[in-house]
């Protein structure tokens, strides 16, 4: 999995670059970014509960991710198109647990605008890359709708396989799990 490029930035959280993309950490100021993103009835097809509705909720939504980072120093990040500064998307990590166990759930939602470049797959590979260095011992679990194809190829190819111990009813329905507990280089429990 090609490793991205880390820069801390002026706050010394890490900004990724891979060949394509720039993940950066969310701030307030992405809101509207965020908004245009979630808001977006193509982008939560298969998770309608994570619709965003207004600006206050967007708002209410980027504080959370704001205080995640504040909390746990990772998160969520949001995805530019190199050389731009227009938010094309967000991909990261959230700390829940999956059948009472701690595990960081990968997310990734672009702009349908961007969709099939490679962009979801570029932005996580660079974010399980960087969480095998920052978070060597943490479980990765993608949830998966059964009918997200899309969704189910990204968590692949960012290097998760079927964990089924780890599938859960989610709030939409049947999530199902991938995770990085197979790989040789989880040293979790
Ligand atoms: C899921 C999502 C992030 C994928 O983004 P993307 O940048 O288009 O994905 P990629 O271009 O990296 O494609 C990854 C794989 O999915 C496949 N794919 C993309 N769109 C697809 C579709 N609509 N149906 C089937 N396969 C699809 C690609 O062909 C590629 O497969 P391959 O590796 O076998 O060639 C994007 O569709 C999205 O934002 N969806 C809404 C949010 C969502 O469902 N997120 C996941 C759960 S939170």
């Amino acid at each position: 999995m090609p490793a991205a490029r880390l820069v801390l930035d002026a706050n010394q959280r890490p900004t990724l670059s891979t060949a394509r993309l720039r993940l950066g950490v969310p701030a307030l100021s992405d809101t509207a970014a965020i908004l245009a993103i979630a808001g977006d009835p193509r982008t939560v097809e298969h998770n309608p509960s994570d619709l965003v509705a207004d600006l206050l909720e967007a708002e209410e939504l980027v504080g959370r991710w704001v205080q995640h980072w504040d909390d746990r120093g990772f998160g969520y990040w949001c995805v530019r198109e190199v050389g731009s500064a227009t938010v094309v998307g967000y991909c990261g990590l959230k700390s829940m647990h999956a059948q009472g166990q701690p595990v960081l759930n990968l997310i990734y939602r672009l702009i349908p605008a961007v969709w099939g470049r490679g962009y979801a797959t570029e932005a996580a590979q660079a974010v399980v890359s960087w969480a095998g260095t920052a978070q060597p011992k943490a479980t990765i679990l993608a949830r998966v709708r059964p009918d997200n194809e899309a969704s189910r190829r990204v968590a692949l190819k960012a290097g998760l396989r079927p964990d089924p111990a780890l599938d859960e009813n989610g709030q939409d329905g049947p999530d199902l799990a991938f995770s990085n507990r197979g790989d040789p280089r989880h040293t979790g429990g």
